[in-house]
């Protein structure tokens, strides 16, 4: 009966997963404080495209993580041609085709050697403006590499408008953004940056947006559909259920959250066995999904999509 009446359903086709691909390793180097995840190889991060499919799950969120020397403080490698989220996407892209959407983050921190989203002025704060030129560059590099989505993650104002130019410019209209809308400055990024060997010192509150605040993420929407977002997210989930809730009833298009490194890590440290793992991932997706998420990204996404395609 319970099944029945359910109000809220997940299907594997809801999730996508976000993965890191390293440069220069051989061998995948698990994440300490995301336990289950890797920094993936090339070649494993294919296996885990093709085994994400193959889950049913929709698509896939690339993260590339370069050698430490590649760094830069204008976060060159992220342009590059040949850096390492250029090289994955078109590893990914020549495995599964067009079967799996193959999403990439679309920012410098990964890149920068002072960590940031942006490039530095002057007295090293970001400057939004000359970041926003170097956001161009970088979705032409990955639309050229053959993604299909582009997710700005930085939150710099003006970003959206700025990449679909950059995009229509070099005739990938078809290059979809999913514009990470209502990001918040959040404790909850702790894990992600090991996972990406991010060398950030401080704190990303002057772009990202204070945890205490709804109408300010309102106004952000507002400016991506009219800078022309395809899609919108909510990052972190959990926390901000409220902000999904007010978007989803809000827009026409697609909304999306992202179940993020700290939420993730705080049910993987179930093997305490304080709560029990399995339920918590499946009640915390739900819950998403309730609040208005049509996607989830969850580093959960394989797993969880295998198990439902069980009837798990
Ligand atoms: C920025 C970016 C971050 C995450 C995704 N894209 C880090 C940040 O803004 O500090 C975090 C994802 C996670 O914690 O799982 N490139």
């Amino acid at each position: 009966m319970r099944r029945m009446v359910a109000e809220t359903r997940l299907h594997p086709a809801d999730l996508i997963l976000p993965a890191f691909v390293r440069e220069g390793i051989t061998e995948p180097v698990p994440i300490g404080a995301m336990p289950g995840v890797v920094q993936h190889t090339r070649d494993t991060l294919r296996k885990a495209a093709v085994e994400a499919l193959e889950a049913g799950v929709s698509g896939i969120m690339l993260f590339g993580v370069p050698e430490d020397a590649r760094k830069d403080a204008a976060g060159t490698a992220g342009t590059d041609p040949d850096g390492i989220l250029q090289v994955a996407i078109r590893d990914v892209r020549a495995e599964v085709g067009d079967d799996l959407v193959i999403m990439s983050d679309l920012c410098l921190d990964e890149f920068t050697d002072h960590g940031h989203c942006g490039v530095l002025d002057a007295e090293g704060r970001v400057d939004n403006d000359a970041t926003l030129e170097r956001y161009a560059e970088m979705a032409q590099v990955q639309a050229d590499a053959g993604v299909h989505v582009v997710g700005p993650s930085g939150m710099m104002d003006g970003q959206v408008g700025v990449v679909r130019d950059a995009l229509d410019t070099i005739g990938k209209e078809d290059v979809a953004i999913l514009a990470y809308t209502a990001k918040y400055s959040s404790a909850f990024y702790g894990p992600f940056r090991e996972a990406v060997g991010s060398s950030l010192e401080g704190d990303r509150k002057t772009y990202q947006q204070d945890p205490a605040n709804l109408r300010e993420s309102m106004r952000e929407l507002a400016l991506d559909l009219e800078e022309g977002a395809d899609m919108v997210m909510v990052k972190p989930a959990g926390p901000y259920l409220d902000v999904l809730a007010k978007v989803a009833a809000t827009v026409d298009v697609p909304v999306a959250a992202y179940q993020i490194s700290g939420e993730y890590a705080m049910v993987e440290a179930a093997e305490k066995g304080w709560i029990d793992r399995d339920k918590a991932i499946l009640e915390s997706l739900t819950g998403i999904r309730r609040a208005g998420a049509q996607m989830i990204l969850t580093y959960w996404a394989t797993e969880v999509a295998q198990k439902l395609a069980r009837g798990v």
